[in-house]
C-alpha cells in the first residue's frame, strides 16, 4: 500500500506558511485599496463548465483535466482555472444585475494533470483577480498594474512585463487565414503535436518552445497587422496608460496564452530569474466572449492569475525576505520539571491574554537543547521557570538574539514581560 502523497503534489509547512501568508497578504492589502471584493467558489464543477469556457482543443481541457464521475454518474472535473467557476457563479447568482463593473479576487488550489517538475505541480495555489462588466481599455491597465505592483511590493526585482493582443474574434478569423496559409507549406517541418494544433488550434503554435516550431515562425505574419480598428485603438489605451504609470513593458507578439476565451489584450509576467523552464509567475487577459458563451449577457471582462507555489520558489531562490514587520516577538516558557510546567501555564494564561504569542516545552529536555529549539523555531525570548523560580516567583527571561537577561518580579510586577517585549518588538 503506497501512503506517499500523489505525484505532483506537495505539503506546505513551516517557512513555507511564512512565505504564503505573506504573499497572500501582500495581495490582499493591495486588492483592498483598489476596490476588489473576495469570492470562494467550490474546488470543483461540472465538466462543462471547464469544457465549454477553456476550449475543447486546449491542452488543458484535452490532457490535464482531472475528471471522474460522481455517484450518479454525472460528470465532475477539479477545477484546472479559476475564471470558468468564477463566470459560472456570476451568472448562478446572478451577481451581474448588481452595479458593474463587479471586481472579484480569489484564492484557491487548481488541479492539472501536466508532467510535475520544480514549479510546475498537479495541485498548485493560484491567486486571481477577475473584472466583470468594462470594456475600458483603463481596465486591462488596472489588472496588469496590479500584477505589476504585487510583484514589486513582495521585492522582486528583474521582471518582465510582456503583452500582446489576439484580437476580436472578427479580426482574429482574418489573421488565421493568413496564418494558415504561411504554415501549410511548412507544416511538415512542425513538430507532432503542433501538426495537431495545425487543425484544431493554430494560434496555440505560438507557444512552442521546440526550435523547429519557433523557426518555422520567424517569418509568420503579425496579429498586429490584422487587428481591427477597434481592438487597434484599445491596445494603444492600454499601452498609453500603463506608459502614464511607468508601468515598463515589453510588445510580445507570440504571446498567445492557453486559453480558448482570450479576446483582445493578454499579458503575462515572467521571472528572469527563474532557473526552470517554469518561469510565468501569472498572466491573463480580456475575455469578452466568455460571459455570453456560457449563457449570459454580452457582458466584457479581463482578469489574470498568479501562481502562488512559483511565488515561493522565486522569493526563497533571491533570498526576498519577509518584511520584518510581520515577525511579531515569541516567547518560549522552559519549565524545569513537570510541577513547573503546570505551574507555568498560568505565565501562558497571562501571557495569551495580552495576545503575546507564546508556547512552553511540553517535554522536558536539557536547557540547552531547549534553547537551541527555541532559537531554530524562531522564539526570540525565553523564560526559565523551576523550583526557585515557582518558590521566589523572580523569573528570569532571556533575550536568546542579543544575549541580554532580565530579572522579572511574577508575583507583583508582571506587567514587566510586556514592557521588555514591547521595547524589543520587531517592526
Ligand atoms: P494560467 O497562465 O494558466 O492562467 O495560470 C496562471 C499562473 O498559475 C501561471 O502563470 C503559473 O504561475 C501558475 N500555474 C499554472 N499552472 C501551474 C502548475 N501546473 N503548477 C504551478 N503553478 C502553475 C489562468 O489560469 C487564467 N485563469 C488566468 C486568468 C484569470 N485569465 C483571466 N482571468
Amino acid at each position: 500500500m503506497d501512503l506517499s502523497s500523489p505525484r505532483g503534489t506537495i505539503d506546505i509547512y513551516g517557512e513555507d506558511i511564512d512565505y504564503r501568508n505573506y504573499i497572500i497578504n501582500t495581495a490582499r492589502e493591495i486588492l483592498e485599496i483598489f476596490n476588489y471584493a473576495e469570492i470562494i467558489t467550490p474546488a470543483f464543477e461540472y465538466t462543462q463548465v471547464f469544457s465549454r469556457s477553456i476550449g475543447e482543443n486546449t491542452d488543458i481541457v484535452s490532457k490535464q483535466m482531472y475528471t471522474f464521475p460522481d455517484k450518479k454518474g454525472r460528470l465532475l472535473t477539479l477545477r484546472p482555472e479559476g475564471t470558468a467557476s468564477i463566470v459560472r457563479a456570476i451568472l448562478e447568482n446572478k451577481m451581474y444585475s448588481e452595479k458593474l463593473p463587479l471586481k472579484l479576487f480569489y484564492i484557491g488550489n487548481m488541479f492539472r494533470y501536466e508532467k510535475p517538475q520544480k514549479g510546475r505541480m498537479r495541485e498548485f495555489w493560484q491567486l486571481g483577480i477577475e473584472s466583470i462588466g468594462s470594456d475600458n481599455p483603463i481596465i486591462d491597465a488596472e489588472a496588469i498594474w496590479i500584477l505589476n505592483l504585487f510583484f514589486e511590493k513582495l521585492g522582486f526585482k528583474k521582471l518582465a512585463l510582456k503583452v500582446n493582443n489576439i484580437g476580436c474574434r472578427k479580426c482574429r478569423k482574418k489573421f488565421l487565414e493568413e496564418f494558415k496559409k504561411y504554415l501549410r507549406p511548412e507544416k511538415n517541418k512542425l513538430c507532432s503535436d503542433c501538426r495537431k494544433r495545425f487543425k484544431e488550434n493554430p494560434l496555440r503554435i505560438f507557444d512552442c518552445k521546440k526550435i523547429d516550431c519557433t523557426e518555422v515562425l520567424k517569418g509568420s505574419p503579425d496579429i498586429s497587422y490584422y487587428l481591427c480598428s477597434e481592438c487597434k485603438k484599445n491596445f494603444e489605451e492600454v499601452l498609453k496608460c500603463l506608459k502614464i504609470l511607468d508601468i515598463k513593458y515589453r510588445i510580445d507578439k507570440n504571446l498567445v496564452r492557453g486559453f480558448d476565451y482570450y479576446t483582445g489584450t493578454i499579458f503575462e509576467i515572467i521571472s528572469e530569474d527563474l532557473e526552470s523552464a517554469q518561469n510565468a509567475l501569472g498572466g491573463g487577459g480580456r475575455y469578452d466572449n466568455l460571459i455570453s458563451d456560457m449563457g449570459g449577457a454580452d457582458i466584457p471582462a479581463t482578469g489574470f492569475a498568479v501562481g502562488i507555489d512559483r511565488t515561493i520558489i522565486l522569493m526563497k531562490q533571491l533570498n526576498i525576505d519577509l518584511k520584518k514587520s510581520d515577525k511579531k516577538s515569541k516567547v518560549y516558557l522552559i519549565a524545569m520539571d513537570k510541577i513547573s510546567q503546570i505551574y507555568s501555564t498560568l505565565i501562558l494564561k497571562y501571557l495569551r491574554e495580552k495576545e503575546v504569542v507564546c508556547d512552553m516545552n511540553f517535554n522536558i529536555r536539557s536547557l540547552k537543547k531547549e534553547i537551541t529549539w527555541a532559537r531554530d523555531n524562531g522564539y526570540n525570548f525565553i523564560i526559565i521557570v523551576g523550583e526557585d523560580e515557582m518558590k521566589t516567583g523572580n523569573l528570569t527571561m532571556k533575550d536568546i538574539n542579543k544575549f541580554k537577561q532580565y530579572k522579572v518580579d511574577w508575583k507583583n510586577d508582571k506587567e514587566k514581560i510586556i514592557e521588555i517585549i514591547g521595547a524589543q518588538n520587531i517592526d
